[in-house]
């Protein structure tokens, strides 16, 4: 296959950032393993793969790790503290910047701060299952509507046995919350004190009515309504996946196959709702973490080759033609588009 350019791959030896390198390599990319500990990329570093250590607390050594690099690829959660300094460093090396961060704050704070020094390049936050597939959903779901009443997204996980890295943003998110829930409502994000809602949704067969968590408020908060005017964006989560998630000793993800993907299964279903008129896609696949993979390297791909529809910040939908990125992932996903069509 014909070399391309180096990417770099902040965060490389973490569970995501893995699969991010694998998909790299897959795609004829030379990824860089950037990452703050040496033992780790030294140990993660195959023949032909350079690794650079690089701390997010030292903007010389990014700038270094940087060099001769086409794109960055952030993987490297909890965002709160490695979001800002990976942009700063790609914007002074003039490349874009790619994350997979989902810490809904994070990527607001992505947003708020770069909007207009990221003019001349692209910065997308979220390119990944949560914040990224949704928005890639919803904006396909929309067909030409750049205006609906109601956003749904519901996600059916049969099981979530999270990395080190989720968990520790997790604490990271509900610290920068103060223990409060979070819901977006009336076009705005809404911290409150009230219950999670309990209800039943409807998922496309196989998987058939579930019981989900209501407000189990994801990136997709956030990058659904930065290009599209949706007042109300409401996500749901199996209860089943939830409770995994937060149960004490939560186990980290095993693999089952040779791509190291573990057995968990999931249906992203949404529905997006104008006046009287409802339109629904969904998108089935396996493992949260794996799928994030060809998420990000289709984004960075798309950039290199000129198929962008923004600059600046923007999330998946507003970036890219979302039902054309959907489809190129067909060896990842099954989509269950319905018959009337999109666009
Ligand atoms: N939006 C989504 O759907 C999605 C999907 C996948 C992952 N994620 C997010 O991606 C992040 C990583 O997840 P993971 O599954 O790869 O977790 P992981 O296996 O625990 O890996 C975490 C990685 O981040 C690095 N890291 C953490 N804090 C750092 C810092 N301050 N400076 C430099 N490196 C730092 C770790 O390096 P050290 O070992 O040196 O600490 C490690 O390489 C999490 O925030 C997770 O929520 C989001």
């Amino acid at each position: 296959m014909e070399t391309k350019q180096n990417v770099a791959v902040f965060g490389a030896y973490g569970h995501t950032g893995r699969f991010v390198v694998a998909e790299l390599c897959e795609r004829g990319y030379v990824p860089l393993l950037l990452g703050r500990d040496p033992a780790r990329l030294r140990a993660q570093a195959e023949p032909g793969l350079r690794a650079r250590e690089a701390s997010a607390e030292d903007p010389a050594s990014l700038d270094r790790a940087l060099d001769g690099a086409a794109a960055v690829i952030n993987c490297a959660g909890p965002f709160a503290a490695t979001a800002g300094p990976v942009i700063e460093a790609a914007l002074r090396a003039g490349i874009p910047y790619v994350d997979v961060a989902a810490e809904l704050e994070a990527n607001l704070d992505t947003f708020t701060d770069f909007a207009e020094r990221a003019a001349g390049t692209l910065v997308v936050p979220a390119m990944a299952f949560y914040g990224g597939l949704g928005d890639l959903l919803v904006t396909t779901a929309m067909g030409g509507w750049t205006a609906a009443d109601e956003v749904h997204i519901a996600y059916g996980l049969s099981s979530w046995h999270p990395t080190a890295g989720t968990l520790a943003s997790g604490v990271v998110s509900d610290r920068r919350r103060g223990g409060r829930r979070v819901r977006f409502t009336g076009g705005r994000l809404e911290y409150h004190d009230g219950a999670r809602p309990t209800l039943e949704w409807s998922f496309p067969a196989p998987l058939g009515p579930q019981n989900v968590f209501g407000e189990f408020t994801m990136a997709d908060a956030v990058t659904v309504p930065s290009h599209l005017d949706v007042p109300e964006v409401r996500t749901y989560m199996t209860v089943k996946a939830a409770a995994d998630l937060s149960a004490p000793g939560a186990r980290p993800p095993a693999a089952v196959d040779g791509r190291g993907r573990s057995a968990q299964t999931f249906v992203v279903d949404v529905l997006v709702r104008s006046g009287d008129e409802e339109r629904r896609i969904a998108a089935t696949g396996q493992d949260i973490y794996a799928i994030t993979a060809p998420l990000a390297v289709e984004a960075v791909e798309r950039i290199l080759t000129g198929r962008t529809k923004a600059t600046g910040v923007a999330s998946a939908g507003a970036a890219f033609d979302a039902f054309d990125f959907l489809r190129s992932l067909s060896a990842h996903l099954s989509l269950d588009v319905p018959t009337r069509g999109f666009g």
